[in-house]
């Protein structure tokens, strides 16, 4: 049955209203009972149910139903596979029909700007651009059941430091290119029933209050339709809040806030019609879960298995030195407590109580002649002399070696921040001390964000298993005896140390944080600077080989408005069956703005036999070639050529092809008194005037002694300057000069002015 919803609203007393815009409990949304108002339950999120029956906490402190946890986002972006988030996303909706959830508390797009940030497991990539078409596909898997997403946290929450009070600095155009447009592809393609806003405040003001992000951004420009709902505690002033576009804030706040509202209604300082809209959009949510609702059982072992799929097609190879992968009849050893105990999840709200754990050692005894010591825990820093020693002997005996390495819990988890990017360092100095005994020594690592390799040059293989979820202890032995070719690509870039990343003189601040580094952040950084990294964005091996041909573009042309199919070939040249991400790359080849070497505006994964050639094709619109302009309030792309790069990593570059972008369209013209001579002749209308008064100041000057402007009256022409030196000189004054110098009054420079403008 429909619900007149308006109607419903119309019989509500202020009172009930008022309580819609708060939740029952620590997951309930209330209903009203006499209108036929149900209450509705949420849980997160985002990679797997946390659905908390009895004790409710936001901290993953308490138990929740049994379930199924699926790849953290830190691993499932390497998958590139918005195929695959589409499926997870599609068995996470059925799983909340089954289990009677309404919303589903995710995903989590924030950008990773520092390796140091607690939350990055949370998070998908460095790249807006992946982010958004990740976050997309899964939550159109999860809202095709009538279940709702919270896509989060709204935004440039990027730091777990006093992430509830400090005010995260972000200049507008790095906003637009870097921090929201992971929400606004998913809010314009996906509608996510329901968008979270952060703790922190952006630019001075709380995310929870802020009027631009929450209704001019989201609805007026983006045009959301859903709800929003606060993350849990981060209300600062409700009514401010209610009028700035939140509509429901979590958890509950003991009916206070709620009567505030009341009042602010009665004494005029709230107008009841934003209530009432408030309301409705509360009251749409509800009744699209009531009236769709779809019987399913929840298929734990299917579940299980997709997990594994989907971690087997998003761990990263990230060395093989011909180590991997581990043949069937070589006596194998594994390492460390990961092996049979994996770290598979984050700390936090995001904690799933798995129902069953896969681990690699028990995996791996069905492929090949595995014996397993633990040489140390999982959970602390110690260097245990005894299990060391047991280690290094059993290490002596095996033809190879694998170290199940990483971080225990305590380095990383919601709520706070590293505070450096190292491994314990009783793993580093196993891992050298085994290396030493057996040189046919590769590592699994399992974290949630980069870390510092001191060993990488001791070990033949490397193997990025991030957190694998319940089932990512059998992906990585299937990878890892070669069942599975890897084929997962990192998501974020390695830098080689922390102070290499851009944001490290300006992260974990306590008040406020200024993102200085601009658009800067990731491998758009490490590009422009020429660093070296330990392993680029977007890089991931295989254990077969492929080659790309006949880069094509279907126009040597792009408009406004326009868009360019870009396609390559791809050919698997080795000897196994494997898949391989192709990703094209946008530079702008003749921008006047800064801009990063190039960013990604597309990829597309496809799996191939020995010896087949497949197309990957992208659509390039006029937002891969634009940036945004504070001028104009909007995107633009300047005309002129951009290259279209289809690379193998961001690194790896395989193919180039070049096209001209053509538009009419301009920035403003701007001239002023302090506009230079330079920024004139820039610009083919105004270009006139700076020759015009680049002339009066030569003749003014004399040019043709070699002294003009420049001349410090020796008699000498040549006085060091060049004629290049004089332009260049020439073009930063402003043509305020020309008044200052007396080569023209005011009154004719500013009818000069007119004329042009
Ligand atoms: C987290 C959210 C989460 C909420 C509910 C908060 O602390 O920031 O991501 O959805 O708790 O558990």
């Amino acid at each position: 049955m429909k619900h007149d919803i308006r109607s419903i609203i119309s019989q509500m007393t202020l009172e009930e209203k008022a309580g819609l815009c708060s939740g029952f409990d620590f997951w309930h949304f209330k209903g009203v009972e006499r209108l036929g108002v149900p209450g509705i339950m949420v849980s997160d999120g985002p990679h797997g149910l946390r659905k908390q029956d009895e004790e409710g906490d936001h901290l993953g402190i308490n138990d929740s139903i049994k379930a199924v946890c699926f790849p953290p986002a830190v691993l499932s972006a390497c998958s590139f596979d918005t195929e695959l988030m589409e499926k997870v996303g599609d068995a996470i909706g059925i799983e909340a029909q089954a289990t009677d959830l309404a919303v589903v508390l995710g995903p989590g797009v924030n950008m990773k700007r520092s390796p140091l940030c607690g939350r990055n497991f949370e998070y998908f990539s460095e790249d807006p651009y992946l982010a958004g078409e990740i976050a997309t596909a899964f939550i159109k898997g999860v809202q095709k059941h009538h279940i709702g997403t919270s896509i989060k946290h709204f935004a440039a929450n990027n730091q777990e430091t006093n992430r509830m009070t400090c005010s995260s600095d972000v200049d507008e155009r790095t906003l637009r290119e870097i921090y929201l447009p992971a929400f606004e592809k998913a809010v314009k393609e996906a509608q996510p029933y329901t968008v979270m806003c952060s703790y922190n405040k952006l630019n001075g003001t709380v995310a929870s209050e802020n009027e631009w992000l929450l209704t001019k951004v989201l609805r007026d420009e983006w045009g959301f339709k859903g709800m929003v709902m606060s993350d849990w505690g981060a209300v600062n002033e409700r009514v401010p809040g209610l009028k700035a576009g939140l509509e429901v804030e979590m958890p509950a706040s003991g009916g206070i806030t709620d009567v505030e509202i009341v009042e602010a209604v009665r004494d005029g300082s709230l107008d009841e019609a934003v209530l009432d809209r408030a309301a409705e959009r509360r009251l749409n949510l509800v009744f699209t879960w009531e009236e769709n609702r779809e019987e399913h059982a929840f298929d734990k072992e299917g579940d299980h298995e997709l997990a594994r799929h989907a971690a087997e097609q998003s761990m990263v190879l990230l060395k093989n030195d011909g180590i991997l992968p581990l043949g069937k009849n070589e006596k194998v050893l594994f390492v460390g407590e990961y092996a049979v105990k994996p770290r598979y999840q984050g700390g936090g709200s995001s904690h799933i109580n798995s129902f069953k754990v896969s681990d690699a050692f028990s995996a791996a005894e069905k492929l090949g002649n595995v014996r397993y010591v633990k040489g140390f825990s999982g959970k602390d820093d110690i260097y245990e002399e005894e299990l060391a020693r047991e280690a290094l002997a059993a290490a002596a005996e095996a033809d190879k070696v694998v170290v199940f390495a990483g971080l225990p819990d305590s380095f990383e988890s919601e709520g706070y921040d590293r505070d450096h990017m190292d491994m314990p360092s009783c793993q580093n100095r196993l891992i050298e001390e085994l290396a030493a005994v057996n040189s046919n020594i590769a590592a699994v690592l399992h974290n949630g964000a980069p870390v510092t390799l001191p060993w990488f040059d001791s070990v033949k293989g490397l193997l990025e298993a991030y957190l694998g979820g319940q089932a990512g202890g059998a992906a990585a032995a299937n990878i890892l005896f070669g069942k599975v070719n890897p084929s997962g690509k990192l998501a974020e870039s390695w830098p080689l140390k922390l102070a290499d990343n851009p944001a490290h003189l300006n992260f974990g601040g306590k008040r406020n944080v200024e993102y200085h580094e601009g658009i800067f952040i990731g491998y758009r950084y490490y590009d422009k600077k020429e660093m070296e990294v330990r392993f680029p964005f977007g890089y991931g091996l295989s254990y077969t080989s492929f080659e790309y041909s006949d880069l094509r573009l279907d126009s040597d042309k792009m408009t406004d408005g326009g868009s360019l199919k870009v396609s390559v070939d791809v050919t698997n040249t080795g000897s196994s069956a494997g898949s391989e991400i192709v990703q094209f790359y946008v530079s702008d080849l003749s921008s006047k703005v800064q801009r990063p070497v190039r960013e990604l505006k597309g990829f597309g994964k496809v799996y191939l036999e020995p010896g087949e050639t497949k197309t990957v094709s992208a659509v390039l619109d006029e937002r891969a070639f634009s940036w945004y302009s504070i001028e104009l309030a909007d995107w633009y792309a300047y005309p002129g050529e951009y290259e279209i790069a289809a690379g193998a990593s961001s690194r790896d570059i395989r193919l180039t092809a070049r096209v001209c972008y053509e538009t009419e369209r301009r920035l403003p013209a701007v001239i002023d008194y302090n506009t230079s001579i330079g920024d004139l002749m820039e610009d083919e209308r105004t270009r006139p005037l700076g020759e015009l008064i680049a002339r009066k100041m030569d003749a003014f000057f004399g040019a043709d002694d070699g002294g003009g402007m420049n001349s410090d009256g020796d008699e000498d022409s040549d006085n060091g300057f060049d004629a290049a030196a004089a332009a260049a000189i020439a073009a930063s004054q402003p043509l305020r000069s020309v008044v200052s110098f007396g080569i023209l009054s005011r009154d004719e420079l500013d009818e000069l002015i007119a004329k042009y403008k």
